[in-house]
């Protein structure tokens, strides 16, 4: 999250503790976590050793590692600039003043922070070309949509832009959702789209919309295939899975219910567009 004065960030120091009972840290340089096998990753903007120290004996923690690079190399080492999935054109906050759109183009703008839906990532940019296909060749195909674990918020705010005016968005990750919420307003969509800080896990959204989307790991799509709540809308896009998990994801689904129109790929990792029979 970029915090007022701030406009950019320049280095990134990351701590990785071994466990996710950290307790309240009320620090103005920590500018994201991320939850990952039970184990709890903080991102700063500054470096914050003696922080660290008090939260890991506090909590009596371990630091599995630690790592200070450069903002612009936290994204696999991909500088975070602008691309185009047309007609969507996505730039980070720092380059919207040096923006040119053509003809037909449609910007969004995004604080990418540390949470994950920059658009580098090849699911999300998967996501976003299969929602931007969808909503481009049929305008009124998709009228309503859940987005289920958001980041950044940008595959709901590619939606809203296409025209999609109801879209309900969740993470767990309250960064994720302040961070969501502010590209929200940012790119003025606030009566399209809303943020929702919700754990899927303990309990799953009314998902009767024309769309679902869910760009997740397959621990949890998994959780979701085996529950009937989640088979209500009538197109899902799933991505989040690598061709050595496909096997077991396709067993899990009810197949009965659903047709798979199409499989795309980027690099590796795939994506399935289904919709309900
Ligand atoms: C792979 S990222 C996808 C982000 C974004 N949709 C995109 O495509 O770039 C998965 C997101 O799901 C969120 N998430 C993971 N587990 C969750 C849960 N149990 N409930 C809600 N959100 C969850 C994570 O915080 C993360 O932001």
């Amino acid at each position: 999250m970029l915090r007022h004065p701030y406009t950019r960030y320049d280095q990134l120091y990351v701590y990785n503790f071994d466990r996710t009972d950290l307790g309240q840290i009320d620090d103005p340089d920590l500018i994201g976590t991320w939850i990952e096998d039970e184990t709890a990753i903080l991102f700063f903007h500054k470096e914050k050793a003696e922080l660290i120290e008090t939260i890991r004996k506090r909590s009596d923690a371990t630091i599995l590692y630690e790592a200070n690079l450069n903002y612009q190399d936290w994204e696999a080492g991909l500088d975070i600039t602008t691309f185009s999935v047309p007609p969507l054109t996505v730039a980070p906050l720092w380059e919207v003043d040096k923006l040119q759109l053509g003809v037909g183009e449609i910007a969004i703008h995004l604080d990418p922070s540390v949470i994950f839906g920059s658009g580098f990532h090849p699911t999300t940019r998967l996501c976003l070309q299969v929602i931007t296909d969808m909503i481009t060749s049929d305008s009124k195909a998709i009228e309503s949509m859940v987005d289920l674990g958001t980041g950044t918020g940008l595959l709901s705010i590619g939606a809203a832009k296409l025209g999609v005016q109801n879209i309900r968005c969740y993470d767990n990750n309250p960064f994720a959702c302040e961070v969501a919420q502010k590209n929200v307003t940012i790119n003025e969509c606030e009566k399209q789209i809303q943020v929702m800080e919700a754990d899927l896990r303990a309990k799953l959204p009314d998902t009767n919309v024309d769309l679902l989307v869910a760009n997740l790991y397959k621990g949890l799509l998994l959780e979701f295939f085996n529950n009937p709540d989640f088979w209500n809308a009538k197109y899902y896009i799933i991505s989040g899975f690598v061709p050595s998990m496909e096997e077991e994801l396709l067993a899990a689904l009810p197949m009965d219910k659903l047709k798979l129109l199409e499989r795309r790929k980027s690099e590796m990792w795939r994506l399935w567009l289904l919709a309900r029979k």
